[in-house]
């Protein structure tokens, strides 16, 4: 089991919607610790493979949207520039004309530390697209401040001797080459909620993960999907076909419902499906014999599991 306790997670200075960091101390032990390489197939602000980059040989970091992931490169390879221009190019919170500048100027060029200095200075930090991948989050009246500066400083602090074994890559998820022996971390745009980053996810995307995820199952490949199973009387497409599929769903407290634009859901239940038996999991009543080694995943819905 990757360990937690007593252990200071490294908040990303991103500020991201859908940032599992507050989760990590649920999410984290639940991983295979035994598998060669992690996989953060949707890694968004970095949170996930930045805590856990210390337990596996080899970690990658994948996401579609390009610039967001090659800031992170930068910060990791060379922090003091990387910071540098993206604190030049921070409007104050009183330029909202110097904020759609900055903004147009990102459509029309974009570059990695413009998209940050747009996530510093926009609506509550919450990047957001339209459907032709044009930024178009409203000013947020904040800037780049002292708190984000030593966020981004220990987020590079932390990740800089890694660098050697950690990879950046802008996939999408599809494209993204798995191997036998894989722990692929995935969190999707939820379909059932919005975020900012949902414009470009639909239903049939839920389908086309479901279909990606069972061929990586089948490849050797674990994997954990970070899902709601249900908000506001919506079900997840994803998470049902892998629940039908046999999978195990462990239920976590959420944090959905802090960024939920529609405010909280008393039905919103936040979970985490599994390929695989976790270590930290013991059976409590077993209805079934007792799970052999390599168990079918179908078998083990019917054991009653409880965390240890
Ligand atoms: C829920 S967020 C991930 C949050 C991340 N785990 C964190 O802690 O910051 C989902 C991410 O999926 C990315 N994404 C959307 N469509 C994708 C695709 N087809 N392939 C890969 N990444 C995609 C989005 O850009 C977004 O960053």
């Amino acid at each position: 089991m990757i360990s937690c306790y007593m252990k200071k997670m490294i908040e990303p200075p991103f500020n991201y919607t859908g940032s599992k960091f507050k989760m990590l101390e649920q999410i984290i032990p639940l991983f295979d610790p035994t598998c060669s390489r992690f996989v953060d197939v949707f890694a968004g602000g970095g949170s996930v493979y930045a805590n856990v980059v210390d337990h596996y040989p080899a970690v990658v970091a994948n996401d579609i949207i390009y610039h967001l992931i090659d800031v992170q490169r930068r910060l990791v390879s060379d922090p003091a520039a990387t910071i540098a221009m993206t604190q030049s190019l921070c409007v104050t919170k009183e330029d909202q004309p110097g904020y759609h500048r900055l903004r147009d100027d990102f459509n029309a060029q974009p570059t990695p530390e413009k998209l940050w200095a747009l996530m510093c200075c926009c609506t509550n930090n919450m990047m957001r697209f339209n459907r032709s991948w044009k930024f178009n989050q409203t000013f947020g009246r904040r800037t780049f401040n002292e708190r984000t500066l030593a966020k981004a400083t220990a987020f590079a602090a932390h990740l800089m001797p890694h660098l050697p074994k950690l990879t950046f890559q802008s996939l999408d998820f599809e494209k993204v080459n798995v191997q036998s022996g894989d722990m692929l971390y995935v969190d999707p745009p939820y379909s059932n909620t919005e975020a900012g980053y949902n414009a470009y996810w639909n239903k049939n995307d839920d389908v086309r993960l479901f279909n990606w995820l069972c061929q990586v199952h089948d490849k050797g490949a674990k994997f954990a999907v970070s899902g709601v199973t249900i908000h506001a009387g919506v079900r997840c497409r994803l998470l049902d076909l892998l629940a039908e599929t046999g999978f195990v769903g462990v239920p976590l407290q959420g944090d959905y419902n802090k960024v939920s634009r529609s405010g909280p859901k008393e039905d919103t239940q936040e979970v985490l499906m599994l390929s695989y038996v976790p270590e930290t999991f013991k059976p409590v009543s077993i209805k079934m014999p007792a799970p052999q080694q390599n168990i079918e995943p179908t078998a083990l819905v019917a054991l009653d599991m409880a965390l240890a």
